[in-house]
């Protein structure tokens, strides 16, 4: 999904929340694709906007290594499209949704946003075109300001219950898996990779809650708003602190009071060690830090699981 932001600067905020179900054939919520050049003319024909946020994209590790060409298709078609028509409608400031992806396997740790760059796979490959894309826009036109937010891992849900994440099949991130086995529709969670050189033999992962990743969106915004000259710029999202499987696995029974059973299994292939950002540049320049801790993401995804334990479907197994 990409979000459009019309005029006043007041209505911003307003319409990322009444927009905030793709779904929902509801008020400020026009459906299209971005391939679809059609569809994009039909939302900025319709009024003047100051700034997109740019979220729309596909994001499985594997599935891009199975079908690449959907990801290149998806993630940099659809993102040429949308510059075009931005640029035809004189709307040059974006906030697009990058990944830590772009560091691949850091060597260094935390990762600060200078860090080198690599991808490992066709998703990463995409984000980091699309990264070198925005970079070109603004050394073209430096009337272009784009904030890129390189997203850790979001997990967690919204503290109502009625908004999280509903991964089509079985899950392949950590958080979605561990709650299917918690609500019963899976057996056990493999953990790939115990004998990594860590704390307790499992990889590590910068963990961050959903809510705090949307409020770094709307500082991004505040930041292009308020800094014109602000260029193409990187920032990264996460809390700075490392959490192992493990112990996403302990925290997540806590909150849930459910058993998760686990078995110890190979390494996944492609997975890195360790990977937790830097968060110095996001607070120091965003005025942006994460609140929420590793209890908070778990309280509020397991309320999320038990409201909705078969995901929007409402209840309907699939
Ligand atoms: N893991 C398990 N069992 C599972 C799923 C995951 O042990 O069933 C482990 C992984 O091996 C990894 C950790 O949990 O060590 C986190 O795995 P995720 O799949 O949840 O997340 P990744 O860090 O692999 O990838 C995520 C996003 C990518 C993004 C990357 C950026 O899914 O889109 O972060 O670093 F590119």
């Amino acid at each position: 999904m990409s979000l459009c932001l019309p005029l006043p600067r007041a209505t911003l905020i307003e319409l990322v929340s009444r927009s905030r179900c793709a779904a929902c054939p509801s008020r400020g919520v026009f459906q299209g694709d971005l391939r679809n050049t059609d569809d994009l003319e039909k939302v900025f024909a319709a009024r003047r906007y100051d700034a997109v946020i740019h979220f729309a994209g596909l994001k499985a590790v594997g599935e891009s290594v199975a079908h690449p060409e959907m990801y290149y298709e998806n993630n940099l078609i659809g993102t040429i499209n949308l510059y075009k028509s931005m640029k035809e409608h004189g709307c040059k400031k974006l906030v697009f949704s990058s990944s830590a992806t772009v560091y691949g396997w850091p060597e260094v740790i935390p990762c600060v946003e200078d860090s080198k760059l690599q991808a490992a796979n066709p998703y990463g490959r995409t984000k980091l075109i699309l990264e070198d894309m925005a970079r070109d826009y603004h050394r073209a036109d430096t009337e272009w300001s784009i904030v890129l937010l390189r997203y850790f891992n979001p997990i967690g849900a919204h503290s109502s219950g009625e908004i999280g994440e509903d991964p089509k099949g079985i899950p392949n991130n950590l958080l979605p898996y561990i709650q299917q086995v918690a609500v019963g529709r899976l057996p056990e969670l493999n953990v790939y990779g115990h004998d990594y050189p860590t704390r307790d033999g499992t990889a590590i992962r910068d963990y961050i809650h959903v809510v705090d990743l949307a409020d770094g969106h709307i500082a991004a915004l505040k930041k292009l708003f308020d800094s014109p000259d602000i260029g193409c710029v990187a920032y990264n999202l996460g809390t700075g602190r490392g959490t192992s499987v493990l112990e996403m696995v302990a925290a997540f029974k806590k909150a849930s009071g459910k058993e998760i059973p686990t078995k110890l299994c190979p390494r996944r292939p492609g997975d890195a060690t360790e990977v937790y950002a830097s968060t110095e540049k996001a607070e120091r320049e965003l005025a942006w830090r994460a609140q929420y801790g590793i209890e908070e993401m778990c309280r509020d995804q397991w309320n999320w699981a038990k409201k909705n334990p078969y995901g929007y479907c409402g209840g309907a197994k699939k």
